[in-house]
């Protein structure tokens, strides 16, 4: 965990709704808890961080703001839109004029129909933080947790990089996505984090997943089980039940804990064998339980 909370940039990945804000969010945490700044960067969907977090507004879309009770961490949404306008910004250099090139709904129309340029525009936003953004001589976050999309979604926008780099023009725009390309690639700073949850459909896509991300020279740094069942249910602790009112349903509904909990793990074992990765769990919780449970630093 110390190793993979060393680097630069962490992209949380997986099947939609599998944990993977949550999972952001206890990364992050994990993180200023071993003293570092990290900026959490969220597609499109923030809601869950928020609730994590506790802040009153949605997360704000283009400049981060710090959580309250959490000065190491910052948070920001990524849309597309925004980004592009920043990244014109940049391009532009003056923020004024590029708003008003934005704005016009012929012109946001036509970039929207560019293929990919919305993509590139969301990685190259988490991207820049984790790469440009200073404060005086010093990166402004140790390091970035990008929130991405789900599987497919994620998948085509980690290629929108490679096909700049083949196809644009020498620019400014092939000389970001190459250098995109290399922080992806870099074992030293970046590694990807994927989200799932041991049932016979996450876990394929899981599998897929992972043989992609490997295709696009992306180091996995962690298979995240989540919602995964304690294993405090035993046989032996079934055995002790009487038959009987009133403990026999409580009997029977513990029966069906212990067999959901011993398919989780024959899931895992089977995962393994065919693709192994460093792995951790996250238990399944109460919605009470969950927040103080990520909140806790886990030792060093
Ligand atoms: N370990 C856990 N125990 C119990 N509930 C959990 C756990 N992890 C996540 N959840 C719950 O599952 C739901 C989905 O979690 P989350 O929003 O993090 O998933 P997601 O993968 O980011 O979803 P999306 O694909 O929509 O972005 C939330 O209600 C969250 O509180
Ligand atoms: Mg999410």
């Amino acid at each position: 965990m110390d190793e993979l909370l060393r680097k630069r940039f962490l992209l949380v990945t997986g099947k939609g709704g599998v944990g993977k804000s949550t999972v952001a969010w206890w990364l992050a945490l994990q993180a200023a808890a071993r003293g570092k700044r990290v900026l959490l960067a969220n597609v499109r969907d923030g809601r869950q961080i928020a609730s994590l977090s506790g802040l009153k507004e949605p997360l704000p879309r283009t400049a981060p703001v710090a959580v309250p009770g959490q000065p190491r961490v910052s948070v920001v949404e990524v849309h597309a839109h925004e980004a592009l306008v920043e990244y014109a910004s940049m391009v532009i250099k003056v923020p004024f004029v590029s708003r008003m090139v934005f704005d016009n709904k012929t012109f946001s129309g036509f970039l929207r129909s560019v293929p990919g340029l919305d993509a590139w525009a969301i990685l190259g936003k988490a991207y820049f933080h984790a790469h440009r953004d200073t404060s005086g001589s010093q990166p402004r976050y140790d390091l970035v947790v990008f929130d991405a999309p789900a599987t497919g979604h994620c998948l085509e926008m980690l290629a929108v990089p490679q096909v700049i780099e083949r196809v644009a023009p020498p620019g400014l725009l092939r000389r970001e996505a190459t250098e995109a390309c290399a922080l992806l690639r870099d074992e030293a700073r970046a590694a990807v984090v994927l989200v799932t949850l041991a049932e016979h459909f996450a876990q394929t896509e899981s599998e897929e997943l992972q043989a992609a991300l490997g295709r696009l020279g992306m180091h996995m740094g962690l298979r995240l089980w989540n919602q995964m069942l304690p294993p405090d249910v035993s046989e032996e602790m079934l055995a002790a039940l009487p038959d009987t009112p009133p403990l026999a349903a409580l009997k029977q509904r513990l029966a069906l804990y212990l067999k959901r909990s011993l398919q989780q793990r024959a899931c895992q074992e089977n995962l393994r064998s065919r693709a192994p990765a460093p792995e951790r769990e996250l238990p399944w919780l109460s919605a009470e339980a969950l927040g103080p449970f990520l909140a806790t630093p886990l030792p060093a």
